[in-house]
């Protein structure tokens, strides 16, 4: 097995988390003896030779963060791009996001499981996960730390099954996170971390509140 890893973050390279977590997946596909090839879409004068590893290979992994609860626009642009190929053509997803709860990421994986029928491919499953925010902003030891159990995924994914066994399933860890840390978190949310976005958007120039509704009051920039 061959497989083309296609980083489908917005965000340079250097500034990924989705790129650290290839890197410890890659590290498992080592583990097992399975070679790869990666790009990034966040170059786009790449785009060119990424579609080319895209037609010239038949195991493609695209991993991607999880933007506004779906798919980055940049690789929605970069996607539109592939032409269609059959189903010698294995196409599998890693899917990472900030929040930690499986739930939110299930409408991008649902986009995702369709997209292999679009371009006329075999879907290999998506890997799902959250609670990756703060991986950049980590050291170099820390973030081998917190990226290792996707090493674990990429010697599971050498297995050749894609992402439909149980140990893929079990990865994303908890649907929901339990109703006290729930309650806590929504706290917050109206009230400190309200205050704080509230700030932030002042100190950019915003002279209305975040959650003004532009359709009743009639503003129409903030
Ligand atoms: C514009 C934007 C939108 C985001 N939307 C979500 C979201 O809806 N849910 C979520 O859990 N995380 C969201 N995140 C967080 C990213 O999914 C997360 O930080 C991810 O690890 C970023 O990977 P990257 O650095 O490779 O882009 C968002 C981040 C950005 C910049």
């Amino acid at each position: 097995m061959h497989v083309v890893i296609i980083n489908g973050s917005p965000r340079v390279q250097k500034y990924s988390n989705t790129e650290k977590i290839i890197t410890a997946f890659t590290k498992g596909l080592s583990e097992k003896g399975i070679t790869f090839e990666t790009y990034a879409i966040s170059n786009r004068k790449a785009w060119d030779d990424i579609r080319e590893a895209y037609i010239k290979n038949d195991e493609i992994l695209i991993a991607l963060p999880l933007y506004v609860e779906c798919v980055p626009g940049l690789l929605l642009e970069f996607l539109e791009t592939l032409p269609q190929k059959d189903e010698h053509t294995r196409l599998s997803f890693v899917l990472q996001s900030g929040f930690a709860e499986g739930c939110q990421l299930r409408c991008g994986e649902a986009f995702l499981a369709k997209l292999p029928e679009y371009l006329g491919v075999r879907y290999g499953g998506c890997l799902v996960k959250g609670d990756n925010f703060g991986i950049r902003i980590l050291d170099e030891e820390k973030q081998v730390q917190v990226t290792k159990p996707y090493q674990a995924m990429g010697e599971l994914f050498a297995e050749g099954d894609g992402f439909f066994r149980e140990e893929a399933e079990k990865f994303t860890g908890p649907e929901y996170l339990p109703l006290p840390m729930r309650l806590i978190m929504g706290l917050i949310f109206k009230t400190l971390a309200k205050k704080m976005f509230q700030k932030a958007a002042a100190s950019w120039g915003c002279s209305v509140p975040l959650d003004e509704k532009v359709w009743e009051t009639g503003h129409d920039r903030a």
